[in-house]
């Protein structure tokens, strides 16, 4: 079976509402929501998840969820909360790592929820620039792979966690920096995990979609979509713009 192909924005901390409500109408015209093929994502604030459930017709990624199921945790957002208005949710991105301090023990609390709740994490990964630099970035994802997707007791289910995850690969030299990966660099890494994924989980791992993402724009998409195990992309600062990332949705529909 092929893989579906994933291009996913990753709003971050950016847009007003009046931003939301006009990219939304905007971009309904190329979202393929329901297409066997493409599935079209964007994660807005947490604020404006209600609007993009209300007003769209793709897919719904929140941007985080609380480590912690309910109760005393002032400002945080459980993942029962965002079920009701999110079908995937990041997990693990780097700026949650690096700015929030979260450990691999959170990510492993977070996933379990998710899976509770049945929102589908979208599980990132991937190196720093020195560990890119001195050559140990295969263990250090083997380790960030192991120590939370492969530790979730779910995903020792090898149909349960494969029809129920999604992968991206950034890595945190290329976030942000205009800088992405090279073809090679991205094959070498997507190539690894898969064959990690098959010895762990057998073969079904063949349903694990595996995305990349790090300074994705309209100009590099082709080139990236085009490597083998590459099953989409996680775009930043690309998807802001509404045309853009239409751009973005056109090549990945054409390339299929
Ligand atoms: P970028 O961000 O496309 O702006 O590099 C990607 C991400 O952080 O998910």
């Amino acid at each position: 079976m092929k893989k579906k192909t994933y291009i996913i924005g990753n709003w971050k901390m950016n847009k007003t509402l009046v931003d939301v409500e006009d990219f939304c109408s905007s971009l309904t015209k190329w979202s393929m929501r329901g297409s066997s093929h493409l599935e079209v994502g964007v994660a807005p604030a947490a604020i404006h998840l209600p609007v993009i459930r209300m007003g769209t017709d793709f897919s719904v990624v929140a941007q985080n969820i609380s480590s912690e199921e309910n109760g005393a945790y002032t400002g945080e957002i459980s993942a029962s909360m965002v079920s009701e208005y999110a079908r995937y949710v990041l997990v693990g991105h780097s700026e949650r790592r690096m700015y929030f301090n979260e450990t691999n023990d959170i990510l492993v609390k977070k996933l379990i929820l998710c899976y509770k709740h049945n929102l589908i994490p979208i599980f990132c990964f991937g190196e720093s620039l020195e560990s890119r630099e001195k050559g140990d970035y295969l263990s250090i994802i083997k380790q960030q792979l192991e120590e939370v997707i492969l530790s979730v007791p779910f995903t020792s289910s090898p149909s349960f966690a494969t029809r129920n995850l999604v992968l991206a690969y950034e890595p945190v030299w290329a976030i942000g920096t205009a800088e992405p990966a090279s073809p090679d660099q991205i094959s070498e890494v997507h190539d690894f995990v898969c064959d990690l994924l098959i010895n762990k989980l057998g073969k079904l791992n063949d349903y694990v979609p595996i995305l990349y993402g790090g300074s994705c724009n309209s100009e590099n998409a082709k080139l990236i979509l085009g490597q083998k195990n590459v099953n989409g992309l996680l775009i930043g600062g690309a998807s802001l713009d509404c045309d853009h990332f239409s751009q973005i949705i056109k090549i990945a529909h054409e390339l299929y």
